[in-house]
């Protein structure tokens, strides 16, 4: 599995205002969303182009596009949708899925509840979208259910992971790519990040 971390300036200064407590829910959001464009910035490198003609004022030139089918964002429900909405600014042309996972308190692991994906996410390169990798089981769900679609080439984005959750991915989905903007320490007795950023629904949403 590759995983590569980011070490952009403005993704780390960023990073540090998200984890400060003090960050109240709209900057909070608004960062998630511009660390995710930074991320996918990166992750997109090796997007593919077609070649176009193209008319400037004074003459007409070649230019390359991305192809109609380009990619594919699928947020995992709730907090995956602030980083849907960073990255479309970039990729305006990008379909949007959904999937609805949440963690059981007690148990931890995931529970589906719901799915919508864009039907041609087969010919698209897809981005598994979620602030959190945390236990890595929602991760390991959001993928198995992308490639029952069909889905091929996949990255999952997070903003910060555990390594415990990384090895979890890492053992079910070897061939997935992993973007990060941070590697943390471990997780808590109730599966949350250290030192992470506390509940990113939650901080996103002002619902605690
Ligand atoms: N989900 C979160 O929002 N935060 C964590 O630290 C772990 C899971």
């Amino acid at each position: 599995m590759t995983v590569s971390v980011s070490d952009h300036p403005l993704i780390r200064h960023k990073l540090t205002l998200l984890r400060d407590e003090r960050t109240g829910c709209r900057e909070f959001r608004e960062l998630c969303g511009e660390i995710s464009m930074l991320l996918a910035y990166e992750a997109t490198r090796d997007l593919m182009l077609e070649k176009t003609r193209v008319r400037t004022p004074l003459m007409e030139t070649t230019g390359e596009i991305l192809p109609q089918k380009d990619v594919a964002l699928v947020a995992i429900l709730r907090s995956g949708l602030v980083m849907v909405e960073g990255i479309l600014r970039l990729i305006p042309t990008a379909r949007v899925g959904h999937i609805g996972i949440y963690r059981d308190p007690a148990t931890l692991k995931p529970v589906e509840y719901y799915a919508k994906l864009p039907p041609d996410i087969a010919e698209r390169r897809t981005f598994l979208l979620d602030p959190m990798l945390a236990t890595g089981g929602s991760t390991v769900r959001g993928i198995d259910i992308l490639k029952k679609k069909g889905a091929r080439q996949i990255t999952a984005a997070a903003i910060i992971a555990a390594p415990e959750g990384l090895k979890v991915v890492e053992s079910a989905h070897p061939d997935v790519r992993i973007v990060l903007a941070a590697l943390d320490q471990r997780l808590n007795d109730h599966g949350y990040i250290l030192p992470g950023l506390g509940d990113a629904g939650d901080r996103m949403y002002g619902t605690k």
